[in-house]
């Protein structure tokens, strides 16, 4: 405390340099300012700094262009426009808002200079791509976790919506696809360039983000074009909402919007003409009336995300993209409660932004593995008691940290446990000084120690002494204070365990299950309402054939030598709603609790299946 003290008299007083306080880029000069935080370390602020020109007239749905040169000091103590949002989901509407908005700001302890450069966190703000801002945290709170502690924080602008996301359904030949991630790799290789101006180490790199912001730290982490362009240490990636979008949902909304903005023409190029005359104010009212009218597009905030396309993201399948490790160190983790709001309910929100998780596995069939999960689980053949929107978190922190434990870096795998508070967003309150609640006594206690460990972890590479990386038993961090029961953090094994064994280990062999029963030509139709099989045909080893009409639920295929031949041809599959009862009614997914469909009609343990049964896949 005494220490404390003194330290903080001994910085008062002491301003730091005028000089200090203009970055000299190669672009030009620009003017910050000074803050300090409560115990008076001093830090410097540079905000609105011009990373990419103006994407606006021309240059609107445009890939990003190096910002040009300027002459004399730029003024860098206020910021700049947020990007095109104005969403009805946000709770956090913006000020002031124009297409003019690929700037970024940095806050950086007083004494990282270009002779002691700091390690650099990037931070990728959440919103879905619709909406929040690089410039709506709270300073104080900037200053406060990440500035006077070491570090600089960069938060970087990228488009948003309609500016971002449009298509003409050219396949990204007019209009290229992934705008708003390209602006994120070009502020990063801004970041590569000019960070010694500011004080910051290009060599030490860390990107974080929350949310859609947690996805983009996993996307740009796994970008074969951002691995070839800039280097990058380390991910922070909190409650990631990872997700590829199918091209039809943006050309779907890019067409009415075109349609309403007295655009829609036979030739694409004269409709994008059009569209490029009329004004952001005027395409960005015409956005916001789209939503308010339509609210199945998902929670409201319109324009889909992330397509999966070269250059940035040329993979076939997310199973292609985890193969694939970046060498990098990465701290990943969600809140227990994550979307699992009471408000909603899973008629609701089940495949609300056409979340299959189902994807993450490479599944051909991810619409029917969705409704097999919603069906067992709103049937209470499972414990599950997350919705998918919340496993789809869980499974994106888990599969990006899997890879890159597998590729031999370490993987800090969290969860926020906190029975108080432990809903999307709520950690950012520890963090970014946003979604703030009124803490109690337990809370306040996370609120000192939470944001060490992302500090650590940027600054050290290991976010506690007491956190041991991941392992094969998938071991993580849960994250909990409360003094009365004498909870504090501690190590734990199996994350997310129930997500992970429905996801990643049955639903792969129930996809391949009904491809190849389909593939085999047995009448399988999808019963969406009753969520099983409908009028399944299942051939007798007489080859007699005969119709059920009962709701099946798929097991386990088996492929067993004693079957007549024209059998194992036309499938083999398959199993009763007796069978399902038992079979994936258990969350611990122990194998002998697996059953399949024995030769007889009657199930049979898995375990005393002949091994060559599974061969098959
Ligand atoms: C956002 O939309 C509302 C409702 O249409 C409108 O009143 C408001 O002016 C809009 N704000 C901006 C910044 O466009
Ligand atoms: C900003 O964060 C600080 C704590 O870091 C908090 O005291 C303050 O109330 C926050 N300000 C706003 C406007 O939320
Ligand atoms: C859940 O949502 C559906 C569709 O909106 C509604 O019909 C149903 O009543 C809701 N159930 C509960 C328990 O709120
Ligand atoms: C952060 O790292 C320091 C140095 O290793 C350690 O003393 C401290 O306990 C760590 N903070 C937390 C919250 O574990
Ligand atoms: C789930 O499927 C079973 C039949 O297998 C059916 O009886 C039940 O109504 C379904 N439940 C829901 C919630 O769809
Ligand atoms: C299956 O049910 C439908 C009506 O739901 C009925 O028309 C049909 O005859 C039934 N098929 C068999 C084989 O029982
Ligand atoms: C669900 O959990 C309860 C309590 O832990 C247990 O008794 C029950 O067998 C479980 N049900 C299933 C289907 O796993």
């Amino acid at each position: 405390m005494i220490i404390r003290c003194i330290t903080a008299l001994c910085l008062v007083g002491i301003s730091l340099a005028q000089d200090d306080l203009i970055a000299k880029t190669s672009k030009g000069s620009i003017q910050g300012y000074e803050s300090a935080s409560f115990d008076g370390t001093r830090v410097r602020i540079f905000k609105a700094i011009p990373f990419a020109r103006p994407p606006v007239g021309d240059l609107r749905w445009k890939l990003p262009v190096e910002a040009q040169k300027w002459e004399g000091v730029k003024d860098g103590r206020k910021y700049a426009a947020a990007c095109m949002s104005n969403s009805t989901t946000s709770s956090s509407p913006q000020n002031w808002v124009d297409e003019d908005c690929l700037y970024m700001n940095v806050f950086v302890h007083g004494e990282c200079s270009e002779a002691k450069k700091c390690p650099i966190i990037v931070y990728f703000h959440g919103g879905g791509m619709n909406y929040d801002s690089a410039t709506y945290f709270n300073d104080t709170a900037l200053v406060e976790t990440y500035a006077s502690k070491g570090v600089m924080l960069v938060i970087p602008a990228f488009r948003l919506g309609f500016t971002g996301q449009f298509t003409v359904g050219d396949d990204g030949e007019l209009i290229p696809s992934n705008l708003n991630m390209h602006d994120a790799l070009f502020g990063l290789k801004f970041i590569r360039d000019e960070a010694a101006a500011f004080g910051g180490d290009k060599d030490d790199l860390t990107l974080m983000g929350h949310s859609f912001g947690g996805a983009m730290s996993i996307l740009l982490g796994f970008s074969p074009l951002r691995k070839m362009q800039v280097p990058v240490q380390k991910l922070i990636v909190m409650s990631p909402g990872l997700s590829f979008d199918d091209p039809e949902l943006n050309l779907r909304l890019s067409t009415e919007m075109i349609k309403r903005a007295g655009c829609t023409h036979a030739f694409k190029k004269v409709m994008l003409d059009c569209m490029m005359k009329k004004s952001g104010p005027e395409l960005l009212a015409i956005q916001r009336t789209m939503e308010e009218e339509d609210h199945a597009a998902g929670d409201g905030a319109l324009f889909g995300g992330i397509l999966m396309r070269g250059p940035l993201f040329p993979f076939k399948s997310f199973p292609e993209m985890f193969t694939k490790a970046p060498k990098v160190d990465i701290m990943a983790g969600s809140t227990i409660g994550e979307m699992d709001f009471p408000e909603t309910n899973t008629t609701v929100t089940r495949n609300s932004f056409g979340m299959y998780n189902g994807k993450f596995v490479g599944a051909r069939n991810v619409e029917e593995l969705d409704n097999l999960y919603y069906n067992l689980t709103t049937s209470g053949k499972n414990n599950q008691t997350h919705l998918p929107e919340s496993q789809a978190i869980y499974l994106a922190v888990y599969l990006a940290s899997r890879s890159i434990m597998q590729g031999g870096n370490k993987a800090y795998v969290y969860s926020f446990d906190q029975p108080t508070h432990h809903m999307h967003t709520d950690d950012l309150s520890h963090l970014m000084g946003i979604h703030l609640f009124e803490k109690d006594e337990n809370e306040k206690e996370i609120s000192q120690f939470y944001p060490q460990l992302f500090l650590n972890f940027t600054k050290y590479g290991t976010p506690s002494p007491r956190w041991k990386s991941m392992n094969l038993k998938d071991r993580y961090y849960s994250i909990a204070v409360d003094h009365e029961t004498k909870r504090y953090p501690e190590m734990r094994d199996f994350y997310q365990q129930e997500t992970i064994d429905f996801w990643l280990r049955k639903a792969p062999k129930i996809d391949k299950m009904i491809t190849v029963t389909r593939a085999a030509g047995a009448n399988l139709e999808w019963d969406k309402t009753k969520g099983g099989f409908r009028d399944l045909v299942l051939e007798d080893g007489e080859g007699e054939r005969q119709k059920q009409n009962e709701t099946l639920i798929p097991v386990l295929l088996v492929h067993t030598s004693y079957f007549p031949s024209f059998l194992l041809i036309s499938a083999v599959f398959l199993l009763g709603v007796a069978l399902g009862r038992y079979l994936l009614a258990d969350s611990t997914s122990r194998e002998e609790r697996m059953w399949i469909l024995g030769p007889d009609g009657r199930g049979i343990p898995v375990d005393k299946v002949p091994a060559y049964a599974e061969q098959m896949f």
